[in-house]
């Protein structure tokens, strides 16, 4: 490499790091920093997003394949992406037959939380809807669940899920509260989540899920004044949290419910985020949308007007499920139709105890694929560089491009789409995360 292009390199490593330090302070982990890592991989072949522009949407530019292609990267920084006879000052571990691609970001899960359902999974391919399940079962029975654990059997619990996603890719992720509905266990559910980030080998965002369920006992109105004047504020106060999502449904809370959620969270500076349209259709995508929210997530039930409001969005993304579909055997969102509307989509897995619990993005994307009609490369785009928008963290992360951080996978298969294309197969060979190896086999 030439003296211009090292100092170039170092430059720009320089000012990313000192960014995302920036930004670590106030949201994020950076987990490798004191383990900074140089390395390189080559394979048959590499794809990526564009670096810009993030999301991508619409027409593309969809991810371009080129074939003999290498990464190298210094102090966990990207120094290098191109033919792999161009590198120089490296020996590339050389992977024959495999793709190299920007790690999986999952930017919509469930975690931390504490113990299964399967007996409900059961329940509902007799017949039982999860409607039906709410109550006795579904977010008050996670909730149960979480509340008769200690801090430290949650997170143990967590601990090899979190590593088990590494294994099939994951590189950044989101957690959320959800299951404390109420005050107390609301910010005891975002400490566990933070202690959670902070052990994981991924960058980590964390999520206030503040009106999940209305907490039993309480009006629903009195649960959203309680998020708007104490657990918003005290989450805020501790810097426990990122984001706030709320779960727009019948069983769950309102469209004027989201808006006074949005109001609180913007006086506080944070981002908003919104289950939208999952069960039934509520009008809450098109809301998301005229609330500057980061993502409108779900949308199975999505409207004609939440198409084309999520189509001219500049900000909301449409996050996909498709696994939490799968599992409900739910109606199909329209979702070339998003996409035709110029909406930016991600996939995420929506990992959770009753809904889906599936932490491979693998499985998401392969699901997305088969259930939704995404091509390989539209969904390679929407699990990585536009699920990293929705948790803040583009351009950084889910694109490959030299002055950003290594966060890279080997997979098997000499193309991307031998992902979706083998459903059930782990493709991944190797998961870095800032040029560390975690996972992978
Ligand atoms: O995204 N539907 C709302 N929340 C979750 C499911 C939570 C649960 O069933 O525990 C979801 O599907
Ligand atoms: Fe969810």
């Amino acid at each position: 490499m030439s003296a211009i292009r090292n100092r170039s390199a170092s430059l720009t490593r320089h000012s990313v790091r000192t960014r995302l330090r920036r930004t670590r302070r106030l949201f994020f982990h950076w987990p490798a920093m004191q383990h900074a890592a140089r390395g390189a991989v080559a394979a048959t072949s590499l794809v990526t997003p564009a670096a810009d522009p993030a999301p991508v949407r619409g027409d593309g530019p969809w991810p371009v394949e080129a074939s003999e292609q290498a990464v190298a990267w210094d102090e966990g920084v990207i120094t290098y992406v191109g033919p792999a006879d161009g590198l120089v000052g490296f020996e590339p571990e050389w992977f024959e037959g495999c793709t190299i691609t920007p790690g999986f970001v999952d930017c919509h899960t469930h975690l931390p939380f504490a113990g299964w359902r399967a007996d409900e999974f059961e329940a509902r391919l007799s017949g039982v809807s999860y409607r039906e399940l709410h109550g006795e079962g579904g977010i008050y029975r996670s909730a149960r669940m979480l509340a008769e654990a200690s801090d430290d059997e949650v997170l143990a619990f967590c601990r090899s899920l979190v590593q088990e996603m590494a294994d099939h890719g994951t590189t950044a992720l989101e957690l959320k509260t959800g299951y404390g509905l109420s005050v107390e266990v609301e910010l005891r559910q975002a400490r566990l989540a933070r202690r959670l980030a902070e052990e994981a080998p991924q960058t980590c965002s964390v999520t206030l899920l503040a009106c999940h369920a209305v907490p039993e006992g309480m009006e629903r109105t009195d649960w959203v004044r309680a998020v708007c004047d104490e657990l918003i504020p005290a989450a805020v106060q501790e810097g426990l949290v990122d984001a706030v999502d709320v779960y727009v449904e019948d069983i769950a809370f309102s469209l004027d419910d989201l808006t006074e959620v949005a109001r609180c969270a913007s006086q506080v500076g944070l981002p908003l985020r919104c289950h939208a349209d999952q069960l039934g259709p509520s009008g809450a995508a098109e809301a998301a949308v005229a609330l500057d929210a980061m993502s409108a997530d779900h949308l199975n039930h999505v409207s004609a007007a939440g198409i084309s409001a999520l189509g001219g969005a500049p900000a909301t993304v449409a996050v996909l499920l498709p696994t939490s579909t799968l599992f409900l055997r739910s109606t199909l969102p329209d979702v070339r139709a998003l996409i035709d509307a110029g909406a930016a989509v991600a996939i995420a897995t929506d990992f959770n105890p009753g809904t889906s619990p599936v932490l491979s993005m693998p499985e998401a994307i392969a699901t997305a694929c088969s259930l939704y009609g995404l091509r390989p490369l539209e969904a390679l785009a929407a699990a990585t560089v536009n699920a990293s928008a929705v948790l803040g963290l583009a351009p950084e992360r889910g694109t490959l491009a030299p002055g950003r951080p290594a966060d890279l996978l080997v997979l098997d298969g000499d193309a991307f789409r031998m992902v979706p294309y083998r459903p059930g197969h782990n493709p991944v060979v190797r998961t870095f995360v800032e040029g560390e190896r975690v996972g992978g086999r």
